[in-house]
């Protein structure tokens, strides 16, 4: 979704802006622009397409010279793609970029036009900017203050006042804020990796706080304008972790960090052999008190619950309902305060996400977060918070952390099934040793790449693919799909294997490739027959599962073989090969990986 960025110091900012820009590609964007003072004016660049076409603007019609702006890349919601729908939008007085939804511009609007103001743009943004100028009499936070009164939505607002050259304002509601701040230079941002390369120090936004930048300084106040006391925090991961580090991509390099990223998310979480929850406030009394466990999460999170739900049902024996967030926090959930939530998110800024949670904490039910993204809204609302440490995931596509969600999982399913008496002490530290020992077999996995890309050469003149698997073998081929998808362009549908032959099968057609998915061994036997099902009727079959066992040619063309550990700790190894089908897929489509087309990282709208 979109990215904003503001700076106030001495550089050059056009520059500081572009760089900062460039750094939150990954969220996804259709159209960059900037806002910059020169000499007292304030000058707008701004352009449909990527950030490399507003770079060529600027070189061509006149570089912004100055050191105080603002600027933004727009994903679409309000009014196409296109050169005017680009933010900044203003007036004569006020410029501002956005991120988010005004829920109300249309009545906002509407009252703007009976006061004489004309609209350029389809925007909601716009309306805002021209709210802003309504209300300004020469103080800027007395306008914010009546603006942010009238204003519904979600918004992270970075604002430039004609009358005040040296000065960035910044607001957020429900959408993601931080203020960097370095020697004598201070900037606002969307997330941390745009000012990493500038300071490591910055501070997280609060609800409706309003931030004044300033000569090089930066100044946070509440709503009434009262200065407010923050803890100024610290990224522990450094640029090179949010650069592509020799691979082509950020999706392979995320997908080679995989093993570094479950060791970094567990080892913390081991003590003396044993699974310990404890840093959340999760304790073993606490944990056997649950009747029920929900988990609400979005796309790929979502999948990471759904292999959660088969564990901690299989190992633990308590029920767990898995929703989409999108639909849980519009089905009037049936909660009470004896379950617990668990939501998902890498971003922590999922919008559907965060109000499935806020629902859950409304109706007493705990609410225990697994967030990738210190300090995110998820983040700093749930009860509890268990961070996964993948570092920064900057493909739009999610790989690593969705294997580290997925660790997560294991540790909540050991320490819960210890807890309730499901298993002995002695299985849950065996469960948990073999846990810790997963990272090398990916890297394992990952050595099978050559063979991933063979694969991929044989799907991407494909129309239609199905992803097969039964039981957590389902759940990952859902992943498997999904990424695929998303990346590749090619549709794929996931499906129960038994469930084919209720109707699917009838899709299935001379040379379409069907991916099967076998690592439960108590189910192997019924995915083959299914898969005899599919081969009978012209599939081209690609199997995944452990190294040992034989494939007759009759039920698959391709085999990806495995290392073998416990059953239920194999969808850890047996994604890796889904997810780099997919990468390969993508490119040799030569399509762009990172960030594929209509897609944003960060889903900050519902
Ligand atoms: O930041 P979140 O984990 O809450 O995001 C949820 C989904 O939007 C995300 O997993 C999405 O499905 C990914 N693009 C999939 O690769």
């Amino acid at each position: 979704m979109c990215g904003i960025v503001g700076y106030v110091g001495k550089k050059d900012c056009t520059k500081v802006l572009l760089d900062s820009l460039k750094k939150l590609e990954y969220r996804g964007y259709d159209s960059a622009g900037v806002a910059v003072f020169e000499n007292g004016e304030i000058k707008i660049s701004k352009s449909k397409g990527r950030l490399a076409v507003l770079e060529q603007k600027l070189q061509k019609e006149g570089w912004i010279n100055g050191t105080c702006g603002i600027g933004h890349t727009r994903w679409a919601t309000h009014g196409e793609p296109s050169d005017i729908n680009s933010h900044p939008h203003g007036s004569a007085r006020v410029t501002i970029v956005h991120n988010g939804i005004i829920e109300n511009y249309q009545k906002i609007k509407a009252f703007l036009i009976k006061k004489g103001y004309t609209f350029e743009s389809e925007t909601d943004t716009e309306t805002v900017a021209k709210l802003l100028d309504y209300y300004y009499e020469g103080d800027p936070m007395a306008a914010i203050q009546k603006v942010l009164g009238e204003i519904e939505g979600s918004y992270a607002l970075g604002m430039m006042f004609k009358d005040f050259p040296n000065r960035v304002y910044a607001v957020r509601k429900d959408s993601p804020l931080i203020v960097g701040v370095g020697e004598d230079e201070a900037f606002i941002a969307s997330d941390v990796p745009a000012i990493i390369k500038y300071t490591r120090n910055y501070y997280l936004i609060d609800q409706d706080e309003i931030v004044v930048l300033d000569d090089g300084k930066a100044g946070i106040y509440d709503i009434h304008g009262m200065p407010v006391d923050k803890e100024l925090m610290t990224a522990d991961w450094d640029m090179e972790a949010a650069e592509k580090g020799g691979y082509p991509h950020f999706m392979l390099k995320e997908i080679n960090d995989q093993p570094t990223a479950i060791k970094t998310t567990i080892t913390p979480r081991i003590n003396e052999g044993m699974p310990d929850l404890s840093e959340c406030g999760m304790t073993l009394e606490k944990l056997s008190g649950y009747q029920n466990i929900f988990v609400v999460a979005c796309g790929t999170a979502m999948h990471a619950g759904l292999v959660g739900k088969y564990v901690i049902e299989q190992l633990a024996r308590v029920p767990v309902t898995v929703d989409v967030a999108s639909e849980f926090r519009y089905r009037n959930p049936i909660l009470s305060d004896k379950d617990l939530v668990i939501v998902v998110s890498q971003s922590g800024e999922t919008a559907d996400t965060l109000e499935a949670l806020r629902l859950s904490k409304n109706v007493g039910a705990d609410t225990l977060a697994i967030v990738n993204v210190k300090g995110s809204s998820i983040a700093r609302e749930a009860d509890m918070v268990l961070y996964t440490h993948a570092g920064p995931e900057i493909s739009v596509a999610s790989t690593k952390a969705y294997i580290v969600q997925i660790a997560v999982f294991y540790l909540i399913a050991f320490e819960l099934a210890f807890a309730k008496g499901a298993i002995s002490e002695e299985e849950c530290r065996r469960l948990t040793g073999v846990l810790q020992s997963v990272p090398d077999l990916i890297n394992v996995v990952l050595q099978q790449a050559e063979q991933c890309k063979y694969i991929a050469s044989k799907l991407i003149n494909a129309g239609n693919l199905l992803y097969i698997g039964r039981g957590l073998d389902y759940a990952l081929s859902m992943e498997g799909s999904l990424k695929l998808k998303e990346i590749s362009y090619i549709h794929s549908e996931s499906y129960a294997a038994g469930e084919l032959k209720h109707g699917t099968i009838s899709l299935v057609t001379e040379g379409m490739p069907v991916i099967a998915v076998a690592t439960q061994r108590e189910l192997f036997d019924k995915t083959v027959s299914n898969v005899k099902e599919v081969k009978a009727r012209g599939a081209s079959v690609i199997f995944v599962t452990h190294s040992y066992k034989t494939i007759e040619s009759d039920v698959a063309e391709y085999k990806i073989g495995l290392p073998t550990i416990d059953d239920i700790l194999m969808p850890l190894p047996a994604v890796v090969p889904l997810q780099l089908i997919a990468y390969y897929t993508a490119v040799l489509k030569g399509n762009d990986v990172d960030k594929p087309r209509n897609l944003a990282k960060s889903v900050t709208v519902e």
